[in-house]
């Protein structure tokens, strides 16, 4: 299938204005100079919606997934040798939505499916599932099938106690465990929870309520590289998802120290918060706000924010300081935050997986022509992209950082 876009009518020789490339470009990669997209002109190929994915911004046409690339930059994540294949999918299941954990010990990627969305399959009345894939298992297949794109290694959903409730972020490891955050379903609540990465996954809960008054539901979750405090942003996408009661408190981000028990919020102001992650150093928090995205309830809304936010954060009490606009995406909204070692800023959106340098410019993207709520590194040089009704898997240059807080 070819994928259908409006540029078509734009890449007939309208322009054939791209400069010589200045590098190579590896297997995979597709360069597009910003500069020749500068001036559409009045007949052009203007977008209407951030959210329509026949109209995503792929000039070239290039089937995905790809590397879309806008800057140099991108080539030093990317590597020489790149690639991206699809190692899961279930076209009729959402099963790789959110929290996407590597367990290194197993060689194991963790997900949850989507919970009260498209292709769900979880409501008020049916819990999401949390599963996991072997990436040893993939290689494998992968190296079997070297002329084929695509593999489809099998799921293994964990059974999980009740008190895993519509899990919808998650990181780790921390403390030799899954560390999962969860928006709670009907009156169960929202909460805060270890899982054994290893059968049975018994569960602890560390946080399940505000001094007695439950979330409104829970959504991501990092820990604080060098103060090991657990920030996370709670938001009211179950109950506009219509599997949680009307909202009980503003949208807004916690830190809470699993040592004493103390929880207070950091930053509010935010249409929706969403996705949060902190630079390698802990300077840096990065606080997506998806306020675009509104649910079944509120629908799409494209003059809210599509934004991430950087805060600086204060060094001694790991205060959220100086808030400031890091990045607005042009496809869907961003979601999950993931930062790698060199800082630069990751973000799963409307089209795949966006790429920004620390300052805030664009790089390029993994092109998946549709959603990804997030990613997470397995190992140096490996990023799983979950996308909903699929997982890829890239080979890369890149290394994440560790996200299991002190060590
Ligand atoms: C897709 O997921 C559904 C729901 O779990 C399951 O019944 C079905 O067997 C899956 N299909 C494939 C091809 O894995
Ligand atoms: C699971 O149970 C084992 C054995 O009792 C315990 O050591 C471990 O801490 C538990 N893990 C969690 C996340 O509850
Ligand atoms: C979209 O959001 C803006 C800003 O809050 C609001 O003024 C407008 O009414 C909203 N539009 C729709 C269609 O809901
Ligand atoms: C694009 O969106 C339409 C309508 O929501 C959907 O049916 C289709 O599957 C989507 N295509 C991709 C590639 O995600």
């Amino acid at each position: 299938m070819k994928f259908f876009s409006p540029w078509s009518l734009f890449a007939t020789g309208v322009c054939s204005c791209a400069r010589a490339l200045a590098f190579e470009l590896p297997a995979q990669a597709v360069y597009v100079d910003l500069i020749s997209y500068t001036a559409l002109g009045v007949d052009g190929p203007f977008r209407e919606s951030s959210f329509d994915n026949a109209t995503f911004f792929n000039p070239t046409l290039t089937e995905p997934p790809f590397f879309q690339v806008f800057h140099e930059g991108f080539l030093d994540i990317l590597g020489p040798s790149p690639s991206i294949r699809e190692i899961a999918s279930n076209t009729s299941f959402a099963f790789a939505h959110e929290a996407p954990i590597y367990f290194p010990e197993t060689d194991e990627m963790f997900f949850s499916s989507n919970d009260g969305g498209s292709l769900g399959m979880s409501d008020l009345d049916h819990n999401n599932v949390y599963g996991k894939i072997s990436l040893t298992a993939a290689e494998d297949a992968l190296e079997e099938n070297p002329d084929s794109g695509v593999v489809n290694v099998p799921v293994t959903e964990l059974a999980l106690s009740e008190k895993i409730q519509m899990t919808n972020g998650g990181t780790g490891p921390y403390k030799g465990s899954l560390l999962l955050i969860t928006s709670g379903r009907g009156t169960r609540p929202p909460s805060i929870s270890l899982v054994n990465p290893r059968e049975p996954h018994n569960v602890t809960v560390l946080l399940d309520n505000f001094f007695g008054r439950q979330f409104n539901s829970l959504n991501d979750i990092k820990v604080h590289p060098s103060s090991g405090k657990i920030f996370f942003t709670d938001v009211i996408y179950a109950y506009l998802y219509g599997f949680r009661p009307a909202p009980m408190m503003p949208n807004q981000v916690y830190r809470f120290d699993p040592d004493t028990g103390n929880v207070g919020v950091v930053a509010d102001g935010f249409v929706r918060c969403n996705g949060i992650a902190f630079t390698g150093d802990g300077r840096i928090a990065y606080v997506s706000d998806t306020g675009a995205s509104g649910g079944n309830l509120l629908g799409l809304n494209q003059t809210l924010p599509a934004t991430i936010y950087a805060f600086e954060v204060d060094e001694n009490t790991q205060a959220f300081k100086n808030k400031r606009v890091f990045a607005y995406v042009d496809a869907g909204i961003p979601d999950g935050i993931q930062v790698d070692a060199m800082g630069n800023v990751y973000t799963g959106c409307g089209d795949g997986v966006h790429v920004f340098d620390e300052r805030g410019t664009i790089l390029g993207k993994f092109f998946l022509g549709s959603t990804s709520a997030n990613m997470a590194f397995a190992g140096d040089g490996r990023l799983i992209i979950l996308a909903e009704t699929k997982i890829f898997l890239a080979h890369i240059a890149a290394k994440g950082i560790s996200l299991s807080g002190p060590s």
